[in-house]
């Protein structure tokens, strides 16, 4: 591969403290190389809110199409710098940024040793609300919790156990959605993400948490504390009303949802299942983008929908296994999180020194850049959906929405089943999706690498 060739032939002076030469290929970046990264990849993403987005700042990103930018930079740093790791100095830490596929994939399959998920950043922001989540878990817990995690989530499974149950939630949700759209079909996100949110919380909490809004914003409000990370206190009274608001649904352990199955499975000792659950709440959150900008892509590529359409009259509409092989919708749906994944960075620490970063340093894996590498993929910038179906969105290329190694996601695919649930519903109970407003995807442009998707407006005239 080009970019091998090309690190083959860079020298790899030594960072940070003395070590080996031989032991390392970081190479370190400029000054200004630095404040580059800063100030276009760094701080555009830090302002639109990592854990919760700011709807306004966030729009400020699209309308400049801030990834679009830190992409061109990076792939202008490994052009400078060769495609070996590339240490930077953010805000006085020293970040490694992998900048091509096989070190990305090499740093997660080597999790969580030398490379723990528990990284200093991203404990800081989530101990605001999710302290015990496998996520930001280090050492000796993190293997009863992953168990724990994929036990209850149903990660090897295309479709969940309770995948029936779940699949009459999002239709019944949705119907009550569509029926209550304007007279003028416009469907736009704060309507379509309040929907999901019932949806989410019927799927983890059960149909006794359906309409507990406040449970929702109290953790909003410690999302957006989240967001400063070190820079904000933590709030121990909102933490607490939340777990006991959370807590009194757990205890109900209503059949048919996720609290269930944490009720009836088994868990060491410093599990804390219940520690687990705002992380799936939390993360649920960006299903409902993906699900969102799914229908965007759906609606500015009528044959991408014509197709899903004539599939799912073929389709048994109560059979949620035949939805978990729905190949083409399901891969529309990794498509749209290939074009705008939901985490906009993934981060490690080093725990020692490795080829790849040096002792203590931070690692980003930003996902964006490899999943629009013009130098790598051909459909870089274009809806292309076959792509997951004939081996090009491969994670060897980098392609890592939901991550990848040991700690990748074990929700992925509850998510993808959900998520390819809510958009088979939608295109039920419409005749047609059509984008509106100022929500344009020119199919003929290269697409951009962010979009505002709170921003969005369909139009989604009822079906018959
Ligand atoms: C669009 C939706 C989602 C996407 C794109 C996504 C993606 C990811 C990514 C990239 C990671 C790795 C993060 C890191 O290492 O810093 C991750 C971890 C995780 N995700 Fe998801 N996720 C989604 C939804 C969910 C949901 C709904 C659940 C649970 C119901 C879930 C459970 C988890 C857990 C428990 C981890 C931690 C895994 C570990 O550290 O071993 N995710 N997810």
């Amino acid at each position: 591969m080009a970019h091998d060739q090309a690190h083959a032939q860079a020298p790899a002076p030594a960072v940070g403290r003395p070590r080996p030469a031989a032991a390392t290929r970081v190479r370190r970046a400029s000054v200004l190389d630095s404040a580059r990264v800063c100030a276009h990849v760094f701080a555009p993403m830090i302002a639109q809110g990592v854990v919760l987005r700011r709807p306004r700042l966030l729009g400020l990103a699209a309308r400049r199409d801030s990834a679009r930018r830190a992409n061109a930079l990076l792939a202008d740093l490994r052009r400078t710098y060769g495609a070996g790791p590339l240490a930077v100095s953010v805000f006085g830490r020293l970040v490694v940024l992998p900048l091509c596929a096989a070190d990305a994939r090499a740093v997660l399959g080597r999790t969580p040793d030398p490379f723990t998920p528990a990284n200093r950043e991203k404990r800081a922001a989530l101990d605001h609300f999710e302290p015990h989540a496998l996520l930001v878990t280090p050492g000796p817990e993190r293997p009863g919790r992953r168990r724990f995690n994929e036990a209850v989530l149903g990660t090897p499974h295309g479709a969940h156990h309770l995948a029936g149950t779940f699949l009459d939630v999002v239709r019944e949700e949705i119907a009550t959605m569509s029926s209550q759209l304007a007279a003028d079909s416009v469907l736009e996100w704060p309507t379509f993400h309040a929907a999901f949110s019932r949806i989410v919380r019927r799927i983890v909490l059960g149909d006794g948490a359906a309409g507990d809004r406040a449970l929702t914003k109290q953790l909003d409000a410690l999302r957006a504390d989240a967001n400063w990370a070190f820079a904000h206190r933590r709030r121990t009274g909102i933490h607490d009303r939340f777990t006991a608001r959370l807590r009194t649904h757990l205890d109900r352990a209503e059949p048919g949802c996720l609290a269930a199955v944490v009720a009836h499975t088994d868990h060491d000792d410093d599990t804390d299942p219940a520690g687990q659950v705002p992380h799936w709440l939390f993360a649920y959150d960006a299903a409902a983008i993906a699900a969102f900008n799914t229908l965007t892509l759906l609606a500015a590529h009528p044959e991408a929908a014509a197709q899903a359409r004539e599939d799912l009259i073929h389709r048994d509409p109560a059979d949620p296994h035949v939805l978990a092989t729905a190949q083409h919708l399901r891969a529309c749906v990794q498509e749209s999180l290939r074009l705008w994944p939901t985490t906009l960075v993934i981060l490690r620490d080093a725990e020692r020194a490795d080829q790849l970063a040096p002792d203590g340093a931070a690692v980003a894996v930003i996902s964006s850049f490899f999943h629009r590498d013009r130098e790598t993929l051909d459909f870089a910038d274009r809806f292309a959906p076959a792509a997951w179906l004939d081996g090009r969105a491969d994670p060897a290329r980098g392609i890592v929405p939901f991550s990848a190694g040991p700690a990748a996601c074990p929700g992925r695919n509850l998510v993808l089943f959900t998520v390819t649930a809510v958009v088979d519903a939608v295109l039920r109970e419409t005749a047609a999706l059509r984008p509106t407003g100022r929500t344009v995807l020119d199919r003929d442009r290269s697409l951009p690498h962010t979009l505002d998707h709170t921003a969005t407006r369909l139009l989604a005239p009822p079906a018959g």
